[in-house]
């Protein structure tokens, strides 16, 4: 792609996720799509071979760019976005990749088994408990016995209540602080023990 393509590309992305932000600001949550940098911290570690890829909240794709651009072919990536708008804008932004139009919560109903990785940019911590511990649930019903779910927040403290990470017997790395994003964010990794 061009340097004026690809800005044209950010930019409308920008709008797109500005307009749905003002329209629907509890579901987007964030001031503005992720930068780059968090994207391949996001994504460090995918490539060709890894295997089937969950992300969850895409929102304008700036993640599943990444996972793409990893090796991950189109096919071995499955989205989940609530947003119809985003959602439009995801099938005709990514051919071959799976865009469900459904919550993340539903994944262990559309999804087999045996997924390397969860790639989730969702608002985690501003959801209720309840939804929260449904998706973190979902996510490692399907992921195979040492696949991660890769979450970041904005905030000082883990982005899983540690409730949650001993109820499903987790192990977390916390990645570095990422400061090339609007605004600054932690990347951390989840396993099962
Ligand atoms: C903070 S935005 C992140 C967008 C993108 N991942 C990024 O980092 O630029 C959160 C996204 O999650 C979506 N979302 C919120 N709740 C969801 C749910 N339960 N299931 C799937 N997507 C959801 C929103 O519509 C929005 O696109």
């Amino acid at each position: 792609m061009t340097v004026s393509a690809s800005s044209r590309h950010l930019s409308s992305d920008l709008a797109l996720f500005r307009r749905r932000l003002l329209q629907n600001p509890r579901q987007v949550s964030a001031i503005a799509p992720s930068s780059r940098t968090l994207a391949r911290a996001m994504t460090l570690g995918l490539g060709p071979q890894t295997g089937r890829v969950i992300e969850f909240g895409p929102g304008t794709g700036r993640f599943t760019e990444a996972i793409l651009d990893r090796g991950v072919p189109p096919e071995n990536v499955t989205l989940f976005e609530l947003d119809a708008e985003f959602v439009a804008h995801l099938r005709k932004k990514f051919p071959g990749v799976t865009v469900h139009q459904a919550g993340a919560e539903t994944a262990a109903a559309l999804v087999d088994p045996g997924v390397t990785a969860v790639i989730s940019g969702l608002p985690l911590l501003s959801m209720p408990d309840g939804l929260r511990q449904a998706i973190v649930g979902a996510a490692f019903a399907v992921l195979a016995p040492r696949g991660r779910y890769v979450q970041f927040t904005y905030g000082p403290s883990p982005p899983l209540p540690a409730e949650t990470i001993s109820a499903l017997g987790l192990t977390v790395n916390k990645g570095h602080k990422i400061w090339a994003n609007l605004p600054p964010a932690r990347v951390y990794r989840f396993r099962r023990a």
